[in-house]
């Protein structure tokens, strides 16, 4: 692993860093990051607290997954694990893979995405119209898809030569692609002033680059992780899950040991709720997970009031057009008709948003 100075130096003419005065970028990947930070003034009841949220769906890939994807296998050039043979292998329910799958057709790499049942079939495509091959696991290992798509990997490392697993569940690539350059640009944004940042967890990458960066800085700013009813992760029961990209079947070796400020659980349906409330009042169309950060901070509001609050908000809901946005896929599998989904993102009651301090 290369050290930090050098992945700086790395990382400059890579994912998230200025491209100086020039007025185009050189290469996609070299459009990752720089996404925008929106004020949200109508998404809460209160007028306070102020709420940014940093719209990840910008990156060329469609998520926050681009940068670690990209650094991933930067770094791996440069340290002479791979070459333009190399086949490279991931796991993912959707947003890594597209973004994997981006790096490597740029780069010219042969990628191999193992997905499971729970992925959308529109990133599913995507990762087939970059170049991706994508291997189907049907059954899950000890209950866990996770735990499937990780065997079928190593599978698949064994048969193929000159193979190369990034292992996001792993790879401290993807929380340090957060620390240079996800946290740093918000930061960069509104000068350190800022009080929470909500952010979804699955590998914990997101979380963890950015509660590194802003405790390396001394800064005080709270950092919520955002998880799912139904993940293990943080000491979790294990449950069923819809909202792909949202908690975790299994703690990955990234996860392990991990400790933020304070751990906020949200079901599928508060995923749905914010979505469509994001929607409604902001013309904001978010994802799944993003719709639990938001409904996250929501549950909070009258707690978080004077406060600056940063989301991260880490993909679009233009890949949960089937799901979150279809009201016969919220009756049949949540079992929530559209008139009382419409009296919950409509309502001004706070939510029973479960919380356990880390
Ligand atoms: C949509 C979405 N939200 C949140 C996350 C969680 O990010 P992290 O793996 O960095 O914890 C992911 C990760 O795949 C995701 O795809």
């Amino acid at each position: 692993m290369i050290d930090f100075g050098q992945r700086a130096q790395l990382c400059s003419s890579d994912p998230g860093f200025s491209r100086g005065q020039q007025a185009w970028s050189e290469g996609i990947l070299d459009c990752i990051g720089r996404t925008p930070l929106v004020r949200l003034s109508r998404y809460l009841d209160e007028s306070s607290p102020e709420l940014l949220v940093k719209l990840e769906s910008a990156n060329p890939g469609g998520s926050a997954k681009d940068r670690p994807a990209a650094l991933m296998l930067a770094d791996a050039l440069q340290r002479g694990v791979i070459d333009g043979q190399t086949t490279v292998v991931e796991s993912s329910s959707g947003n890594m893979g597209i973004g994997l799958a981006q790096a490597c057709r740029y780069h010219g790499l042969r990628f191999l995405c193992v997905v499971d049942p729970h992925a959308q079939s529109q990133n599913v495509a995507i990762i087939r119209a970059l170049g991706g091959e994508v291997i189907t696991v049907n059954e899950p290992v000890d209950g866990s898809y996770l735990s499937a798509r990780i065997a079928r990997v190593q599978q698949l490392l064994d048969e193929t030569h000159n193979s190369f697993w990034p292992n996001q569940y792993a790879n401290r690539c993807n929380p340090t692609a957060h620390e240079l350059t996800t946290i740093r640009e918000i930061d960069d944004a509104i000068g350190g002033e800022f009080d929470y940042l909500f952010v979804a967890t699955s590998s914990t990458g997101t979380a963890q680059g950015c509660r590194d960066y802003l405790r390396k800085r001394g800064r005080r700013t709270k950092v919520v992780a955002v998880d799912a009813h139904g993940s293990v992760l943080f000491g979790g029961l294990p449950g069923e899950r819809l909202v792909p990209g949202l908690g975790a079947g299994r703690v990955p070796e990234l996860a392990e040991g991990q400790e933020f400020d304070q751990i906020l659980r949200v079901s599928d349906l508060d995923c749905v709720v914010g979505c469509r409330r994001a929607a409604a009042r902001e013309a904001v169309l978010v994802g799944g997970s993003a719709g639990g950060v938001l409904e996250a901070v929501r549950s909070l509001q009258h707690e978080l009031k004077t406060s600056r609050v940063v989301a991260i908000l880490h993909d679009s809901g233009t890949r949960y057009l089937d799901t979150v946005f279809n009201d016969e896929w919220v009756a049949s599998s949540l079992g929530v008709s559209p008139e009382v989904l419409a009296t919950r993102v409509n309502e001004s009651a706070l939510l029973p948003v479960s919380q356990d301090v880390g």
